[in-house]
């Protein structure tokens, strides 16, 4: 397997990030997931345009144009002739003696991988059940960074009660999943999270929107409580990777009837149009 590595594609062996890359040290860096479907990448211009502003945020200068970015990436997907997977890239500030602050002298450096996968057909065909873990993230969840603890320590909880994901909540207030942006349906309106510094702004979720708009339902980004989820007619989430998911059941509580909904399906079926 080919791996991009700044600009170049190599091979793995030739990979030797240091031990003082701060991506490793201080999760100084951002990244991003970008989904392959029958070897094309999937809303690949949003995914490079939402790296090239995570990177701006954290006043990284990603050292390439976007289209040579681009370019390189496609190169990978060819050279290593994935059908159905993703890509996996991250730039980090790079390597320096240990130091809080900006090294003066740094070059970023950038990864790049592919890995295969299948849609997870099973999962949304059946739905996942949620658990609510408190948001103890920081106040920059915009950012596609690299510093992930909260979000792990969070899947893992879920995980632990055998639960898909974990829906967060500041307070009283659902944010997104530990790894997906989250939404409730009720009375045929759809409602999720505004896109400000406290979620990530996923491009399954523009593209969800965009689905809405075409179906003429109803959508408002407008946060919703913890107790407004459990009354919610349907719960699902979204992700690249995850695609669209029914949640079904909710802290052992099930939404609905407890089996996945019929807007969410008319989403799926929708969303399923635009891979084609
Ligand atoms: N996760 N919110 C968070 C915290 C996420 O990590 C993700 C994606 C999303 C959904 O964004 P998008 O639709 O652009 O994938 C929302 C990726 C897939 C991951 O870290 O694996």
């Amino acid at each position: 397997n080919w791996i991009l590595l700044d600009d170049q594609l190599v091979k793995e062996e030739q990979v030797n990030i240091s031990k003082e890359d701060r991506g490793y040290q201080f999760g100084d860096g951002v990244y991003e997931v970008i989904r392959i479907y029958e070897g094309d990448l999937f809303t690949g211009q949003e995914h490079i345009d939402r790296f090239y502003e995570s990177a701006q945020k954290i006043r990284l200068v990603i050292p390439y144009t976007k289209d040579v970015l681009q370019k390189m990436v496609h190169e990978l997907v060819e050279a290593n002739e994935v059908i159905n997977g993703y890509v996996y890239m991250q730039i980090t500030r790079g390597a320096s003696p240990r130091q809080h602050q900006f090294p003066e002298q740094g070059q970023p450096v950038l990864t790049g991988y592919t890995k295969l996968m299948e849609r997870p057909i099973e999962l949304m065909r059946n739905g996942v059940h949620a658990k609510f873990v408190e948001d103890v993230r920081w106040l920059r969840c915009d950012i596609k960074s690299l510093n992930l603890l909260g979000n792990v320590l969070a899947k893992q909880e879920a995980m632990e009660n055998d639960c898909y994901e974990a829906v967060l909540h500041r307070g009283e207030t659902v944010t997104e999943g530990s790894s997906s942006n989250v939404y409730g349906i009720k009375d045929g309106v759809i409602y999720t999270h505004p896109a400000d510094n406290h979620i990530l702004n996923g491009i399954t979720r523009r593209e969800i929107i965009a689905v809405c708009a075409e179906l003429g339902i109803p959508f408002e980004e407008k946060a919703f409580t913890k107790e407004a989820a459990h009354t919610m007619d349907e719960l699902f989430i979204s992700s690249t990777t995850a695609e669209v998911l029914p949640v079904t059941v909710l802290d052992a509580q099930p939404i609905g009837d407890g089996t996945p909904g019929e807007t969410t399906r008319r989403l799926q079926q929708a969303f399923e149009r635009r891979l084609g």
